[in-house]
C-alpha cells in the first residue's frame, strides 16, 4: 500500500469556524478556572486574617463566596473543561494527539491536583465553624496550593502550543524540554497575576451583598488591593511574555493585532485599575451589578481577545511549531518519530493520500473538479478561514477580494503558498491539478464585490517587515 497521510475526517463549522467554537468554550473555561484558582488564594488569605485578627465575620463572607464559587466556577468549569476536550479532539485531532504524546503524565498530575481542589472547595464551604481554626487554615492553604498547582501544570502545555522554546526539544522529545522554557515562566506569571485581578473583581459580587458594614468595607478594600496588585504584576509579566515569543508570533502581533488590540487592552487595564481604586476609596458604593459588569468586561475585552490572539499568534501552527493548524506536519521531529508531510503531498498530492477522501475523488476530472476543489479547500484552509463571504474567521472570499478569477487565485496558491512564503500560513506544495481545482472552487464561492484584493497589500507589509 502507498504511504498515506495520518489525517482524520474534517470538522467544519460554517461561519465561525472550529477555531471560534474552541475559543468561546476556552474563554468561559479560563474565566471559571482562573477565578477558582484566584479565589482559593483569597480564601487562604482571608481565613488567615480572620483567625489571626479574631474576626469571625470574615468567615461569613467566605461561606457565601464559597457557595457562589461552587455553583458558578466549579460547575461551569467542569462543564467547559470536557467541552474543550471534545471540541479540540474533533477540530484538531493531530494537535491534541501531539500534546498528549508529550504531556500525558503532566495532565495526569494536573487531574490529581484538580481532584484535591474540588474536594478542597467543598471542605472550605462545609467545614467552616465545624473544625478547629488551625486545621481549617491548614486545609485552606492546601486548597490554595493545590489550586495553583493545576495552573502550574497546565501552563506548560499552553506554552508549548506557542512553541517548544528551543530547538533542543525537536531532537530529544523530552517533556521537560517541551515544558519548562522561558515562554513558560512568563506565561505562568501573566496567568498568576491575572487570577488575582479576576478574583478581586468576582469577589466583589458577593462582598457587595454583606450586611455587616465594617466587614463589607474591610473585605472590599482587601479585594481592591489584591486586584490592583494583580494588575500591576500582570502588566510587567505581559511585557516579559511578549519578549519570549517566537518570530512568527511577534510578526502577527505587530502587523495584525497591535494597534487595535493594544488599545483595547490598555483601556481595559486602565478601567479595571480605576474600578479597584474607586472600590478601595468608597467600598460601600460597590454594587453587585458593578462587580458583575466588571467581571463581564474582563471576560469580553480581556480574555476573549487574549484567547483569540494566542490562537492567531501561533499561526501557522496549532502546536509545537511542527503541527500546522490544518493538521499537516511541517517538519521532522526526530525526538518523537514524527515525519514531515511535505514531501508526500508534494509527490502525490492530498486526494490520493488522505484516507477520508471518497474513492471517486482520488483523480481529478472535469466533472469532479469543483467537488475536489471544495474538499481540498476545506482540508487545507478551513481551519483558519471561513469559506462564507461574511464568515467571522478571516473569510477567504473577502481575502481574495471576492475574485471570480481562478487564475488570480491560482497564482497565489502557486507562489506564496506553494513555497511557504507567508509566515502565518502553512507551506502547501500541492500538485498542479489540485491547486487548479482549489482555485476554481474558491472563485465559485459567493460573495460581494466591495473591496479590492487585500493580497497585494499584505504581501508588501510582510516584505517590509523583512520576513522571508
Ligand atoms: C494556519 C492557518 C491558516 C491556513 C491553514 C491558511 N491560512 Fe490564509 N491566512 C492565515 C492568516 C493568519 C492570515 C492573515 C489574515 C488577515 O490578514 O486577516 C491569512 C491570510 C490569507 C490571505 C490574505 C493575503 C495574505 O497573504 O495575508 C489569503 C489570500 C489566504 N490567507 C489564503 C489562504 C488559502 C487559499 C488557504 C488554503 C489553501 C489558506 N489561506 C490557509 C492563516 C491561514
Amino acid at each position: 500500500m502507498n504511504e498515506m497521510l495520518g489525517l482524520y475526517p474534517q470538522w467544519y463549522v460554517p461561519g465561525i469556524g472550529t477555531a471560534w467554537v474552541m475559543g468561546i468554550i476556552g474563554t468561559i473555561h479560563v474565566l471559571a478556572s482562573h477565578t477558582s484558582v484566584g479565589a482559593a488564594w483569597l480564601f487562604a488569605l482571608l481565613a488567615t486574617k480572620s483567625v489571626h485578627e479574631n474576626k469571625p465575620e470574615i468567615m461569613v463572607y467566605l461561606k457565601k463566596y464559597g457557595m457562589f464559587l461552587l455553583v458558578f466556577s466549579y460547575i461551569i468549569g467542569s462543564i467547559t473543561g470536557p467541552g474543550i476536550w471534545y471540541s479540540v479532539t474533533v477540530a484538531s485531532p493531530r494537535g491534541i494527539s501531539g500534546l498528549i504524546h508529550n504531556f500525558v503524565w503532566l495532565w495526569a498530575s494536573e487531574w490529581v491536583f484538580f481532584f484535591v481542589e474540588v474536594i478542597g472547595v467543598y471542605a472550605m464551604v462545609y467545614l467552616i465553624g465545624k473544625i478547629d481554626n488551625k486545621t481549617y487554615l491548614k486545609l485552606a492553604w492546601s486548597f490554595a496550593v493545590a489550586s495553583w498547582a493545576t495552573m502550574i501544570l497546565i501552563v506548560p502545555i499552553l506554552s508549548f502550543m506557542m512553541w517548544p522554546g528551543n530547538d533542543h526539544w525537536f531532537q530529544t522529545g523530552s517533556t521537560f524540554d517541551a515544558a519548562f522554557n522561558l515562554n513558560y515562566f512568563a506565561h505562568l506569571g501573566v496567568r498568576t497575576a491575572f487570577m488575582f485581578a479576576v478574583a478581586g473583581a468576582v469577589g466583589g459580587i458577593i462582598a457587595s451583598t454583606l450586611k455587616d458594614r465594617e466587614t463589607r468595607i474591610e473585605i472590599t478594600r482587601f479585594l481592591s488591593k489584591m486586584g490592583l496588585a494583580g494588575l500591576v504584576l500582570m502588566s510587567f509579566m505581559f511585557m516579559w511574555y511578549t519578549l519570549t515569543l517566537p518570530d512568527n508570533a511577534r510578526l502577527i502581533m505587530d502587523t495584525q493585532m497591535m494597534p487595535r488590540y493594544g488599545k483595547v487592552l490598555l483601556v481595559l487595564l486602565t478601567t479595571t485599575a480605576l474600578y479597584f481604586m474607586f472600590t478601595a476609596w468608597k467600598p460601600l458604593q460597590l454594587r453587585q451589578s458593578m462587580a458583575g459588569a466588571m467581571t463581564l468586561a474582563i471576560a469580553l475585552f480581556g480574555l476573549w481577545p487574549e484567547e483569540r490572539s494566542r490562537e492567531s499568534m501561533r499561526k501557522p501552527y496549532v502546536a509545537g511549531q511542527y503541527i500546522y493548524s490544518n493538521q499537516f506536519f511541517s517538519r521532522d521531529v526526530p525526538g518523537k518519530g514524527v515525519k514531515s508531510d511535505m514531501p508526500l503531498i508534494k509527490a502525490n498530492g492530498v486526494l490520493a493520500t488522505d484516507y477520508f477522501v471518497p474513492a471517486d475523488l482520488h483523480t481529478i476530472t472535469p466533472e469532479n473538479q469543483l467537488r475536489a476543489g471544495s474538499l481540498l479547500t476545506h482540508v487545507m484552509c478551513a481551519n483558519c478561514h471561513s469559506l462564507e463571504p461574511n464568515g467571522a474567521l478571516r473569510p477567504l472570499p473577502a481575502l481574495f477580494g471576492y475574485s471570480k478569477e481562478p487564475k488570480m487565485i491560482k497564482a497565489y496558491l502557486d507562489g506564496a503558498l506553494y513555497h511557504g512564503m507567508v509566515p502565518y500560513m502553512p507551506k502547501m506544495p500541492l500538485p498542479e491539478d489540485e491547486r487548479e481545482a482549489m482555485a476554481v472552487y474558491i472563485a465559485s464561492l459567493p460573495g460581494g464585490s466591495k473591496k479590492p484584493a487585500s493580497v497585494a497589500i499584505n504581501q508588501t507589509e510582510i516584505e517590509a517587515k523583512g520576513v522571508n
